[in-house]
């Protein structure tokens, strides 16, 4: 499974690059500007500035919402570095440019994933990426660990090469039943991925091998 890290802060990425486990980046509108990221210019250095930091899968997101401005932005944002994957929303435009810009030879990530549906249709277009956002659905009471089966049976089923990106995770046990339910990539926020380090027997275990180490050595 690979791992990406979802935000735009370089020293949460960077601090996710020397654990040695991360695959990629994603981020979104509201994650840059969280970081205080504004204006074209700005923007397209920020791109280029994590694309130094990782080694593939930079997601960035168009921000147009009609067809030929989505093919527009997102053949400007693949110019960027061939790292970059193009994050298309999932609406009828977006279907339509993820076909042509997946025709074109650009990775596509189709992002606000939903239903199995809009998943099915992604793949069809040939997007690179789904991004079903389960931690959105668990926040209104729906299970989104079920939309992550559904997809995998689908895309299993007809034999899709879309990689299932589960996104909006919200604790390292949505990373792990991601994994057991087989999603291809989870995106995550820096915490949950270091909270898989977690567990207290292994900080009792340590302390106790060391304590024991130390005894030995003063015998
Ligand atoms: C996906 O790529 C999105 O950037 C992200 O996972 C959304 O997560 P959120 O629901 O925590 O905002």
């Amino acid at each position: 499974m690979k791992f990406f890290i979802d935000t735009a802060n370089l020293d949460q990425i960077r601090e996710a690059q020397d654990l040695g486990v991360l695959d990629g980046v994603t981020t979104n509108p509201s994650l840059m500007a969280k970081e205080g990221i504004t204006g074209a210019e700005n923007i397209i250095n920020h791109y280029k500035a994590i694309c130094e930091i990782v080694e593939d899968n930079v997601s960035a997101e168009v921000i147009s919402t009609t067809y030929d401005e989505i093919i527009k932005e997102g053949e400007g944002l693949a110019a960027l570095n061939p790292k970059i994957v193009v994050k298309v929303p999932m609406i009828k435009d977006g279907v339509k440019a993820i076909k042509y810009l997946s025709g074109k030879g650009i990775r596509t990530n189709c992002t606000l994933i939903f239903s199995p549906g809009q998943a099915l249709l992604a793949a069809k277009a040939g997007a690179s990426y789904v991004s079903p956002f389960l931690g959105r659905l668990d926040d209104i009471s729906n299970d989104g660990l079920v939309l992550i089966e559904d997809i995998r049976t689908i895309f299993d089923n007809y034999g899709y090469e879309t990689e299932i990106l589960a996104a909006s995770i919200r604790s390292p046990l949505h990373i792990v039943n991601c994994a057991k339910l087989g999603a291809d990539v989870i995106t995550s926020p820096l915490a949950s991925i270091l909270g898989l380090l977690k567990h207290p027997l292994t900080d009792s275990g340590l302390a106790q091998f060391l304590a024991d180490h130390q005894k030995a050595a003063k015998q």
